[in-house]
């Protein structure tokens, strides 16, 4: 169970951090210049749509996961390592920033491309471009939090 619980935590980590990374760092300066300028709001406002329904399937299992190890496998908060004390803090922050990003700027980014009103698509993207950025720094940390905390932690 331990191996299943891991393998779901880190498959759901990676789906998180890497994508951020490909939107962040890869497809975001890709964009620029792609004519005309509203085809690159729709663009976002797809790619977005796809990978927040994963960004959730990948919260649901890292915090499935996490408990299950935390309260079965390492016998409750009291027993755990700093690092995972941490990992939790990080990993509730991203999560805080994420839903904070789905619910009060997603929707409003999505209406205006929607609607055509690129000003306010533009406005909401660049918000949307700092929290990712924001979430992808703070991602990265916490992996590697994870991953060589059981050799400090
Ligand atoms: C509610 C928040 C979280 C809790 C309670 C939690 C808990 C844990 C626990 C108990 C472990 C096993 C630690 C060990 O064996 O020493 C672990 C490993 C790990 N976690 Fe988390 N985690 C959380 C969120 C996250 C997030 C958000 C990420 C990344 C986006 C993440 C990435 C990792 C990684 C990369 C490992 C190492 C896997 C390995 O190499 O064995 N965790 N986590």
């Amino acid at each position: 169970m331990i191996i299943l619980a891991i393998a779901i935590h880190i498959l759901c980590a990676v789906i998180w951090v890497g994508g951020m990374f490909f939107a962040y760092v890869c497809l975001r300066p890709s964009v620029p210049g792609i004519e005309p300028p509203p085809e690159r709001l729709k663009l976002w406002s797809r790619v977005f749509s796809r990978f927040f329904t994963w960004v959730w399937i990948a919260i649901a299992g890292l915090l499935a996961s996490a408990y299950w190890m935390v309260l079965v496998e390492f016998g409750g908060h009291a027993e755990i390592d700093l690092h995972v004390h941490l990992m939790e803090g990080t990993g509730w922050l991203m999560m805080g920033i994420f839903g904070f990003l789905y619910f009060r700027v997603w929707p409003k980014f999505r209406t205006a491309v929607a609607e055509g009103n690129m000003p306010l698509g533009v406005k909401k993207l660049a918000v949307i471009r700092k929290l990712v950025a924001t979430n992808l720094a703070i991602g990265l940390i916490t992996v590697v939090l994870g991953v060589t905390g059981r050799y400090w932690g």
